[in-house]
């Protein structure tokens, strides 16, 4: 099996080397690929919380190949990324997910001090957003101050990775406030996980749980899940309380028994009975949490589900010499709209795939650490 992964982070290596040079001619931040073309986000241009996993993708590859042009390309867009900080009114809590995989990897594989300062730049940006009622709000809207998703537990990661590298526990104490709140109000009796709570911003009291991406209000949107899994299990690497860990294996179980036959990650675990509606992203983010579970407990059982969805990738969904620019196949961003992507290849899908190949080889450069 090794081989197998292998012989695909190479396919994700040499096809990303002849395709990358497409988006750096024309000066984006990939977004998708689709008839040959690399293509931009849907929405709010170079701010769109999606920005990060290229670099992030080429410093994979970087760190597995060497090659000086994934670097050159991580850092081309990285610039791109950290000019955004102009912008401010359209970044949110996802400066997570932007800088923690661009300027954070830079910083942390290269010693890049500039990246560094930027990594930091981010993080403070990202504690801004702490409501000492208890959450990091999630977007910018004034309708919406009070939100806070499950996604945010992802972003945590860029406050643990500036408490360590400044000495500053303060980036870790709201890192916790934020986990603490997740893990009481969006954490079901099942082991699924809501997706958006609505909080009064003055009191922090719930308000009301919101449909986000998945099926309708209640259900189980699979990419949160796997959110919610892989952010919970960070959680407990880098804050080391258990009942982190207990949030994580719960979540995990409950995601593992939803797999389905094929190895394939439906994009709501209780859409309706006969809808083909996949989202692969889910599939590979939890095959990153899983292997996350498995390094934190000894437990090997949870790599083998992590082994059965990248399985599943491989055999069914990856396309090495087809019409796209990217590999991963039918990720969906959202249940019910269509705009960002529905069965199409989306740039942190590859993201994900890359890096649950690179935990299996034993290669992973632990960007979220
Ligand atoms: N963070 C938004 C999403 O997963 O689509």
């Amino acid at each position: 099996m090794p081989d197998r992964y292998e012989e695909a982070l190479r396919g994700i290596a040499e096809k990303y080397r002849r395709t990358a040079e497409k988006a750096a001619e024309a000066g984006i931040i990939p977004y998708r690929s689709a008839e040959g073309k690399w293509i931009t986000s849907p929405y709010d241009g170079n701010s769109w919380w999606t920005g990060g996993f290229w670099p992030g993708l080429m410093w994979q590859l970087w760190h597995l190949t060497g090659d000086g042009f994934f670097r050159e390309e991580a850092r081309r867009v990285e610039k791109l990324l950290t000019d955004e900080f102009r912008s401010f009114r359209k970044l949110n809590h996802d400066t997570g997910f932007m800088y923690l995989l661009s300027c954070g990897a830079d910083a942390k594989l290269t010693g890049d001090e500039q990246a560094e300062t930027d990594l930091l730049h981010a993080a403070s940006l990202l504690m801004g957003r702490f409501n000492p009622a208890g959450f990091i709000r999630a977007w910018n809207e004034p309708e919406r101050t009070g939100y806070a998703i499950i996604d945010c537990m992802m972003n945590l990661a860029l406050l643990y990775r500036a408490s360590r590298d400044t000495g500053d526990p303060r980036f870790r104490g709201v890192a916790a406030v934020h986990a603490d709140t997740t893990l009481k109000e969006f954490l079901r009796e099942d082991g699924s996980v809501s997706h958006i709570i609505e909080f009064d911003p003055e009191t922090g009291k719930r308000i009301r749980e919101h449909a986000g991406q998945g099926y309708a209000l209640g259900t189980q949107w699979s990419r949160g899940q796997a959110w919610g899994l892989y952010g919970f299990a960070l959680a407990y690497r880098h804050l080391k309380d258990g009942k982190y860990l207990q949030a994580a294996l719960k979540i995990a179980g409950n995601f593992t028994a939803h797999i389905r036959e094929d190895g394939l990650t439906d994009c709501d675990f209780l859409q309706p009975a006969g809808e083909e509606r996949l989202d692969n992203i889910a599939g590979a983010i939890a095959a990153c949490g899983l292997q996350e579970l498995a390094a934190l407990t000894g437990e090997e059982a949870w790599k083998r589900h992590a082994e059965k969805l990248v399985n599943g990738l491989l055999d069914r969904c990856a396309d090495w010499g087809g019409d796209r620019c990217g590999i991963l196949t039918h990720c969906t961003a959202s249940y019910h709209d269509d705009g960002a992507g529905r069965h199409t290849n989306i740039v942190y899908g590859d993201y994900f795939l890359a890096e649950a190949l690179m935990k299996l080889c034993g290669k992973d450069p632990e960007l979220w650490s």
